[in-house]
Order: structure tokens, then sequence, then C-alpha cells
């Protein structure tokens, strides 16, 4: 019981921690995306989505899946690949914050 009352607390925490990452460490990888998607979250072409202003957990979730697998796409698969979940976590929340355009 009691364990089951630790776990629920902790859940939320699990599920969405605050971003774990300096303001460098995001730089060095913000930089990886933005030749395709721009620092801005504005993409260069049209083949590349845009991700500024996106939901945060939908870019997660997005994230995740290109890592796993179940979002099958080449270039994104081998930029997921190389993600930890903190640092996917800080890019979604980065873009997210960006005024869509
Ligand atoms: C070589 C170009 C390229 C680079 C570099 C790149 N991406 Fe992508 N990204 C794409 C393309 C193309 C797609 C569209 C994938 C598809 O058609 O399923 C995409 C899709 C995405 C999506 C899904 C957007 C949506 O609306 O569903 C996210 C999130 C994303 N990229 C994040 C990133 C992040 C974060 C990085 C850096 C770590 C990154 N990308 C680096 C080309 C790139």
């Amino acid at each position: 019981m009691l364990k089951h009352l630790i776990a629920a607390a902790l859940l939320p925490a699990l599920a969405a921690p605050a971003a774990a990452l300096s303001r460098k460490q995001l730089q060095d990888v913000i930089v990886q995306c933005a030749t395709c998607h721009g620092a801005d979250g504005v993409s260069r072409t049209d083949e590349i989505p845009n991700l500024d202003g996106q939901h945060d957990r939908y870019l997660y979730n997005q994230l995740a899946a290109f890592r796993s697998g179940k979002r099958p796409h080449k270039q994104m698969r081998v930029m997921g690949r190389r993600l930890t979940d903190a640092e996917m976590w800080a890019i979604a929340e980065y873009y997210s914050a960006l005024p869509p355009n």
C-alpha cells in the first residue's frame, strides 16, 4: 500500500522531469537539429516540419518513437538514437516555448 502511494507521488515527476540540461548542453544538441529544423524551429524546406510552438509532450513522444524505431524515418532515427531522455525533454521544452510562426 505504502509502496503504491510512493509510486503515485513519484509518477508525475518521472513523466515530465524538468529540463536537466545546462544552457550549454542544450545548445550543443539544438545545433545538431538546427541545420534542418532551424534554431528558431522554422524548417528550411517544405519536406521538414516546423517545431516552433508545438506541444512539448508531442515533441517528446515523436523523439522517443524515432529513437525506438516505432516511427520509422532514416534521418530522425539516426538523430534520435543519440539522445538521452533528459535531452529529449529539454529539446521538447525548448521548441514548444518558441512562438509559432
Ligand atoms: C537531416 C535533417 C534533420 C535533422 C538534422 C533533424 N531532423 Fe528532425 N526531422 C527531419 C525530417 C525530414 C522529419 C520528418 C520525418 C517524417 O517524415 O516522418 C523530421 C521530424 C522531426 C520531428 C517530428 C515532427 C512532427 O511534427 O511530427 C521532431 C520532433 C524532430 N524531427 C526533432 C528533431 C530534433 C530534436 C533534431 C536534433 C536532435 C532533429 N530533428 C534533427 C529532418 C531532420
